[in-house]
């Protein structure tokens, strides 16, 4: 069976990109594939400074994945910080990455440029911790948003660097980043992102999503002109949750007239709360067993483990650290 592996930092309420682009690919690929996924803590400490916030946020993002539908009987599910094998195999990655490699980061660049970000050097090696998350479990794909599509590249540049040096030891893994689900847009039109506030979030309260729907960005075609769908943020977003016949009758209603964009947002927001209220139910049982939640990242963590151990071992023979002179 073929192995996928991915992680998200849990650096905030997830919305409808991280779903879309990555959290529903884990889900589905988890009946089809043996999978490895994990809540990147330690990449979350490049921004989130505050230890409330961090601890809050990373069981938030737990109780998300498990509301959604992630299985643990299936997919071994735990905490980055929880496997110090990432953070080991990172010192050894950071000592045959060269600088220059890091430096074309388009994530780097985009933190300078923005100076939103603090340019520490944890921020400027977040890539070779993510490649030590790839590496140490030889995944087949790794099923991530467009925008993390360079950082697995660099993750595969980093095998061939190591494996030119110490010999064959890493496998080459693909991103796996289906072409619909790419990139998907926010309320202005934007690729959907936390840092660029034009989000629509999937577990906020209703008036919190409520107020996102209704700042989504229209033209000012007046109500009872006819309008067009396919230029219509509000259509796009409809429908991606939408079956096809509910997208051709909202299709057919733009194209009549006398429906004003307000009309179109109310749907959209029914759409959603329809769409996630299972899910809602789910993600407040769930927040009320703490037992169980911790259960599953002991024991996610431990199948970790046993994976990441026996990989790095094979690194240590390969660079000539080893435990026992002979
Ligand atoms: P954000 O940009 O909001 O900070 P993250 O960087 O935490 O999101 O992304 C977590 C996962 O969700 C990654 O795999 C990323 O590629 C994916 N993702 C984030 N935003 C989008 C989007 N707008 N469209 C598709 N995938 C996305
Ligand atoms: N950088 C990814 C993001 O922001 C999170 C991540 C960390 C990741 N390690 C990874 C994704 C390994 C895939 C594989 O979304």
């Amino acid at each position: 069976m073929k192995r996928i592996l991915s992680g998200i930092q849990p650096s905030g309420s997830p919305h409808l990109g991280n779903y879309l682009g990555a959290m529903k690919h884990h889900i589905e690929m988890q009946n089809k594939f043996e999978a490895y996924i994990f809540i990147a803590d330690l990449h979350a400490l490049t921004t989130v400074k505050d230890p409330e916030k961090m601890k809050a946020m990373s069981l938030d993002m737990v109780l998300d994945y498990l509301a959604l539908g992630l299985n643990p009987d299936k997919t071994v599910f735990f905490r980055q910080s929880d496997v110090p094998e990432h953070t080991y195999l990172k010192w050894i990655f950071d000592c045959i990455t060269p600088h220059s490699l890091l430096e074309r980061a388009h994530a780097w660049k985009d933190a300078l440029a923005k100076g939103k970000k603090e340019p520490t050097a944890g921020l400027f090696n977040y890539p070779v911790l993510m490649a030590a998350d790839i590496l140490l479990y030889s995944p087949d794909l790794v099923p991530v948003g467009k925008d993390q599509k360079q950082h697995v590249e660099i993750a595969r540049d980093i095998a061939v660097k190591f494996n030119t040096t110490f010999g064959e030891t890493f496998k080459l893994p693909e991103p796996y980043i289906p072409e619909a689900s790419a990139t998907i847009k926010g309320t202005d039109g934007e690729k959907m992102s936390k840092s660029y506030g034009n989000v629509i979030e999937m577990f906020a309260e209703e008036a919190v999503i409520k107020k996102q729907v209704m700042s989504i960005q229209t033209d000012s075609t007046p109500l009872e002109q006819p309008k067009d769908p396919s230029k219509c943020n509000v259509y796009y977003l409809y429908s991606l949750f939408a079956e096809e016949k509910e997208k051709k009758a909202l299709g057919n209603k733009y194209r009549a007239g006398n429906f004003g964009y307000g009309d179109a947002k109310k749907l959209l927001l029914d759409k959603l709360l329809d769409y996630f209220g299972p899910y809602r139910k789910k993600r407040i049982e769930l927040s009320k067993n703490l037992d169980y939640i911790n259960k599953v990242l002991t024991e996610g963590s431990k199948k970790a483990k046993m994976e990441s151990e026996k990989m790095l071992e094979k690194v240590r023979k390969n660079i000539g650290i080893v435990h026992k002179f002979a």
